[in-house]
């Protein structure tokens, strides 16, 4: 595991995006794995400086969203999909035929899952999944106790992702209780992951998934069995992290090395 921590959110912002566009402009027909939440906004802006003032193209980039409410129209306000079309699609030129986000209103969940797994494997797998980490450790809507091995699927939503959430939603009792969700074994197969934090409120949940063992009560743990992952992360975030010095110091190195390649 690569961990980079940063100075700020606009540090760390910047930096994955610097790494989603390398992943672009190296694979021009990259499939990218999609993450909401508050934490990769700064990310989106970002891509979208570049596609405006430098040309960041998407034209040929395939997107896979993690997750979905379930019981939301994709038109309402507080729908993922509304939220990626709002703050990063509609700002771009990713084709709209290109992009796919689990349907929340969906009749025959388990058909429409199991579909949604073969679209990802027909698209040739997820080159790079951009992720965020929920306060009790979930990646996606994977709650605690979520196989490591789930597929696509319903998931039942914890209180306190529900009451972490209301925020979007105004009052608490107007969020949805249930998600589709790609799985943690879902999330595993793509070829590379990057997970973002931010804030003091995330950090226990980093800890236990860098530094604690692997669980399905944590399910960002289990970036530890993937063999490409970097982590992002600023200060607050990373500061209940044991061996923080040291990942700083393999950062420094790295760059070092970089440095002598590149003189
Ligand atoms: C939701 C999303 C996750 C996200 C998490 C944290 O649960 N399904 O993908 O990582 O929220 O969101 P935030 O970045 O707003 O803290």
């Amino acid at each position: 595991m690569r961990i980079i921590i940063e100075e700020n959110y606009n540090a760390l912002s910047r930096k994955a995006a610097a790494i989603i566009a390398r992943e672009i402009t190296v694979k021009p027909t990259a499939v990218l794995g999609l993450a909401t939440g508050s934490t990769p906004l700064g990310v989106y802006e970002e891509l979208i400086k570049m596609h405006k003032k430098e040309g960041l193209d998407f034209s040929g980039v395939r997107t896979f969203n993690l997750d979905e409410y379930y019981g939301l129209n994709p038109e309402h306000p507080e729908s993922y999909h509304t939220f990626m079309f709002k703050n990063f699609f509609e700002k771009v030129n990713v084709k709209r035929g290109n992009v796919s986000i689990p349907d929340g209103m969906v009749v025959d969940v388990d058909q429409f899952c199991t579909d949604y797994e073969k679209h990802i494997r027909d698209g040739g797998g997820i080159d790079l999944q951009l992720l965020g980490i929920g306060r009790d450790g979930h990646i996606g809507f994977n709650e605690p106790g979520s196989s490591l091995a789930s597929r696509t699927r319903l998931k039942t939503l914890t209180e306190e992702t529900v009451r972490d959430n209301a925020r979007f939603f105004g009052r608490k009792g107007q969020v949805p209780h249930f998600a589709i969700t790609m799985g943690v074994g879902t999330i595993l197969e793509a070829k590379k992951l990057l997970m973002l934090a931010s804030g003091e409120n995330k950090a226990e949940a980093v800890r236990n998934a860098i530094e604690g063992p692997v669980s399905s009560q944590v399910t960002a743990s289990a970036l530890q069995l993937h063999p490409k992952v970097s982590v992002i992360l600023d200060g607050p975030a990373a500061s209940l992290l044991k061996r923080r010095d040291y990942y700083a110091y393999v950062e420094k190195m790295a760059s070092q090395v970089q440095a002598e390649v590149e003189t």
